[in-house]
């Protein structure tokens, strides 16, 4: 009987995940996908001051909300990493949502703009209501600045601004009622983001994600080419530069 709860469950949560890429995001309930992303924290390297101030302000935290309480700490509900392309930020996010262990939300906004732009304002909403449903969550906003905009640099008629509307409502929310969510936004243009969005209770840790240095390119290409035949005098020290 409970095998069969299970398999029950197990069907609903593959429906729901199918029908979630078809809508343009990633929803990953599947507790061994879960598993899969939590790996992914040990394989971040050179962030390791990145890492233990994230694990300390906002994991520990959000996990542990009555031991927070007690020392007065505020969970966070929005962290937003900024930095250049390819150093790490994507797979920080996915890696974080995996450390928690929370279900997981995956979208990628300027795609949603792109593919489906009459319909994004409901998809946004849609992302929102579908976190709270299967709450604790993480909501992952990759390519944040398709929408971050500041609102003074738009045209009148663009979505981009309304999409702006009901993410900090959604933001706002989740504070207030101290929800089980964290909103995760990535982007690699800080500096055309809405104020709006670093007010308080909105993204409220806004960390920079540098470019590796030598070092860390070192371990990252010995990471890749771990198990892999690779000629003997070719030497890391020679590759990372
Ligand atoms: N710190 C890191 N440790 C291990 N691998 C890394 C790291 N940074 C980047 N990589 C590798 O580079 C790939 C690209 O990283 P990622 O997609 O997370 O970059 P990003 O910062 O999100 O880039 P973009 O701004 O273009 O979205 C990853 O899939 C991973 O293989
Ligand atoms: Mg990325």
């Amino acid at each position: 009987m409970h095998f069969r709860l299970v398999e029950i469950k197990f069907e609903q949560e593959e429906k729901q995940s199918m029908i979630a890429l078809e809508r343009g995001y990633q929803l990953i309930l599947n507790k061994d996908e879960l598993r899969s992303l939590a790996s992914e924290w040990d394989n971040v390297v050179g962030l390791d001051d990145i890492k233990n101030e994230i694990e300390t302000s906002v994991i520990t935290p959000l996990r542990d909300v009555k031991l927070s309480q007690k020392y007065g700490l505020m969970p966070i509900h929005g962290v937003l990493l900024f930095g250049p392309p390819g150093v790490g930020k994507t797979m920080l996010a996915r890696a974080i949502a995996g450390r928690l262990g929370w279900t997981t939300i995956i979208m990628n906004l300027g795609e949603l703009l792109s593919k489906y732009y009459g319909e994004s304002e409901n998809r946004l909403a849609e992302l929102f209501r579908v976190a709270k449903n299967y709450a604790p969550t993480v909501i992952i906003i990759d390519e944040f600045d398709a929408i971050g905009k500041a609102r003074t640099k738009y045209v009148s008629d663009d979505v981009t601004p309304r999409l702006l509307n009901i993410l900090l409502s959604e933001m706002d929310g989740i504070t207030k009622s101290n929800e089980n969510i964290l909103v995760i936004g990535t982007t690699n243009q800080p500096d055309l983001l809405d104020p709006a969005l670093l007010r308080p209770g909105r993204f409220d840790k806004v960390i920079y994600v540098p470019p590796p240095n030598e070092e860390t390119r070192a371990k990252m290409l010995e990471a890749m080419l771990r198990g892999k035949p690779i000629q003997d005098q070719l030497t890391m020290r020679s590759l990372r530069r």
